[in-house]
């Protein structure tokens, strides 16, 4: 991996990734859900993560909009921000990864080339989950107020209206969330990624 330091070399550690997650009882993957504003991806990795939690499973989730409150908050929605808080959640879960946790990212990771980087960086455990409710619908629930202000130019650059989402071509799982009830959205997201998880 690039480094811009020549004076920098990899410890390896005695307690492995895979020892944390054997002690744990789990695999850890990363789930991560991509979609656009108002698709239901947080509301959704929430309900999944309370049910895995329920099942006894560990997990950690990282919502975009929290992570730009602190990490992040440096960046802004322009093309190379975007790309660099994708690839900062890539690493910070594939730390989470490290830990033996489940991690659960929400992120609207509009560029199809940042997700591959993060399929890169976190490798087999990389779980892509598109939540793929139309934008007709998204806008319609409108639940910040957002794409009102991304038609009248108050916010540029706004995910589906002025700058471009790249939809997933073979997504692990898809849901569109205009169709099922949360409860059903939730049971049919669950059961698949619990295949993944045995
Ligand atoms: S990205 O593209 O992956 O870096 O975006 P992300 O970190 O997920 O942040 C998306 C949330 O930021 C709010 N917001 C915007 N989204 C898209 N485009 C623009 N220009 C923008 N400005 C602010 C918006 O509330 C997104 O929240 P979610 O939870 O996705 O609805």
């Amino acid at each position: 991996s690039v480094n811009r330091s020549n004076n920098v070399i990899w410890q390896e550690t005695d307690v492995t990734r895979e020892i944390r997650a054997t002690q744990k009882g789990q695999i850890p993957l990363t789930l991560w859900f991509t979609g656009l504003s108002g698709s239901g991806k947080s509301t959704l990795a929430n309900e999944v993560e309370k049910r895995l939690v329920a099942r006894g499973f560990h997990t950690m989730l990282l919502d975009g909009d929290n992570l730009r409150h602190g990490l992040n908050k440096d960046l802004g929605f322009k093309e190379t921000d975007r790309t660099e808080n994708v690839r900062r959640m890539a690493e910070v879960s594939k730390l989470i990864n490290e830990a033996g946790l489940i991690s659960m990212v929400s992120l609207i990771s509009p560029f199809k080339k940042d997700r591959d980087d993060a399929r890169e960086i976190l490798g087999d455990s990389y779980i892509e989950i598109y939540v793929n409710t139309p934008l007709k619908e998204c806008e319609k629930r409108d639940p910040k107020g957002l794409y009102k202000k991304a038609r009248s130019g108050e916010i540029s650059k706004f995910t589906g209206i002025s700058s471009v989402y790249e939809p997933p071509e073979k997504p692990h799982i898809q849901i569109d969330t205009s169709k099922y009830t949360l409860e059903e959205a939730t049971d049919l997201v669950m059961k698949q990624v619990l295949e993944y998880l045995s």
